[in-house]
């Protein structure tokens, strides 16, 4: 049978207490709607509708656009308005739908796989995943009788006897198509001015449909974010669950509990993970690597055997086998460090390349340039890639020796094996073996301490 996926995403989110509507709040790196949109992408659903509200430009920029209908809820009158709203992108639409709530974030494809199929097994019409939640927080309370759910009841609206109650509502329903014709006849919630989906589920069974909750997956998996403690603690449960696997696979991790990783990121057998360290984007670590504390990796490529060193930031760069970065070093977009190389501290470096063994030890700044293999830059060399107006680039080739504090004005070539004299400025091109000098001879003014006037006198 069909299967085709709405995600309720246009609430304001006003818990939230943010200009930024809620579902695009960020969670380890993405929007909580993107989560969700992925989840529904790899249980393979072949129509998904996103049901949005005012932020839909926004929404969509992190989503892919493709294989999504977007849906615009023009007033925010509650979760089944919103599944209203979405009824024009499901016109024609015959088989199974699977709701799911943009700001339920954590859900798996597993559990909807196993979802999808109990459905299937159990013949329903209208499904609905629960689970236990102690305490019960806001959720709305499923009711059953003699074992059956019969209606779900919102906080609001429980009795205190009610609000005992563990067993909740996490959001997620799965309906034949048939069931939508039954939001007509869901009433206004006076109190609240909504319309509720959850009263779905009793006015199915009254009309002979069968329905029924499968308590199924926890807390960690069907967290709904209302507030930012809610949006913190799904950080950690996400968290927790990431390094669980990344163990599994053969990660160390000095301190789990200060390292934040994004669901992207592959990390390789034997790599150590220092605390504070932050992986965000779709970064790849290989294998023995060591990342030391306080580093952030963004969007980048590390090969095996890498050290990053205390307090790197390395952005949209590549790390090349036995190379060491930090501490304290800048990556930034751009960069490939080559194998065995070594970039030390303080040392930023911007769209270049560094060749095999090379070295920038001490506090330079590369930028725009291209250099070699087992070159060694000297403390506090700088490459002047830039004239207040355009950028230009420096070639530095295989075993060139730049002394230390020297400048590079490019555009500028510096030869196969060159050596460039500390405190030099060039400006020139630098032959392959020449030595380059730029700087004044020293003079030395014999007795000139002695005879320097005293202070005071
Ligand atoms: C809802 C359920 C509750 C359940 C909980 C699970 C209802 C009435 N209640 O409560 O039983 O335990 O989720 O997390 O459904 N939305 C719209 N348009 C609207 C209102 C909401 O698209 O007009 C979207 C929101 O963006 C959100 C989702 O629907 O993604 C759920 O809405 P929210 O207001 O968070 O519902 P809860 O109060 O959490
Ligand atoms: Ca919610």
């Amino acid at each position: 049978m069909k299967l085709a996926t709405v995600i309720l995403a246009a609430g304001a989110g006003t818990r939230m207490k943010s200009s930024t509507p809620k579902v695009l709040h960020n969670l380890m790196g993405k929007p909580l709607i993107a989560h969700v949109a992925e989840a529904a992408k790899a249980v393979g659903s072949s129509r998904c509708v996103v049901v949005l509200g005012n932020h839909t430009q926004e929404a969509k920029k992190h989503l892919d656009s493709d294989k999504t209908t977007f849906a615009l809820q023009k007033k925010q009158d509650g979760t089944a308005g919103a599944l209203r709203s979405a009824l024009p992108a499901l016109k024609g639409f015959e088989g199974n739908i699977l709701i799911l709530s943009g700001d339920t974030p954590l859900v798996t494809q597993n559990l909807l796989t196993k979802f999808i199929k109990l459905h299937k097994q159990k013949k329903e019409d209208l499904s609905l995943m629960t689970f236990d939640a102690t305490p019960p927080h806001a959720y709305g309370r499923i009711i059953r009788s003699e074992g059956k759910i019969s209606r779900i009841v919102e906080d609001k609206d429980a009795t205190s006897e009610e609000k005992l109650i563990t067993e909740v509502n996490s959001g997620i329903y799965l309906m034949k198509s048939s069931i939508l014709n039954l939001l007509r006849s869901i009433p206004l919630n006076k109190a609240k001015g909504e319309y509720y989906l959850t009263d779905i589920v009793s006015i199915a069974l009254k009309k002979g449909f069968k329905a029924g909750a499968h308590l199924l997956g926890s807390e960690t998996e069907l967290t709904g974010i209302n507030t930012r403690a809610e949006l913190h603690r799904a950080t950690l449960f996400l968290r927790e669950r990431l390094v669980a696997e990344f163990m599994q696979s053969g990660v160390t991790f000095i301190d789990s509990s200060s390292v934040f990783i994004s669901k992207e990121t592959k990390i390789g057998q034997d790599t150590v993970i220092y605390p504070n360290v932050h992986i965000e984007g779709r970064s790849v670590i290989g294998k023995k690597c060591i990342v030391y504390p306080n580093s952030r990796i963004l969007d980048s490529i590390i090969a095996d055997e890498v050290t990053i060193k205390d307090s790197t930031v390395i952005e949209s760069s590549e790390v090349k086998s036995k190379a060491s970065v930090g501490p304290f070093a800048h990556l930034r977009p751009g960069s490939v460090i080559g194998s065995s190389a070594k970039i030390g501290n303080f040392v930023e470096i911007k769209k270049s390349v560094v060749g095999k063994g090379s070295k920038a030890s001490h506090l330079t700044y590369i930028g725009d340039a291209v250099i070699g293999k087992d070159v060694n830059i000297g403390a506090g060399t700088i490459t002047c890639n830039y004239d207040g107006k355009n950028k230009f680039k420096t070639e530095i080739h295989d075993d060139v020796f730049i002394g230390s504090d020297s400048q590079l004005v490019a555009p500028v070539k510096v030869g196969k094996g060159a050596y460039v004299g500390a405190g030099s400025t060039i400006t020139r091109d630098v032959p392959p073996g020449a030595l380059a000098v730029t700087r004044t001879h020293q003079k030395n003014i014999y007795g000139w301490a002695k005879k320097r006037p005293q202070k005071g006198k």
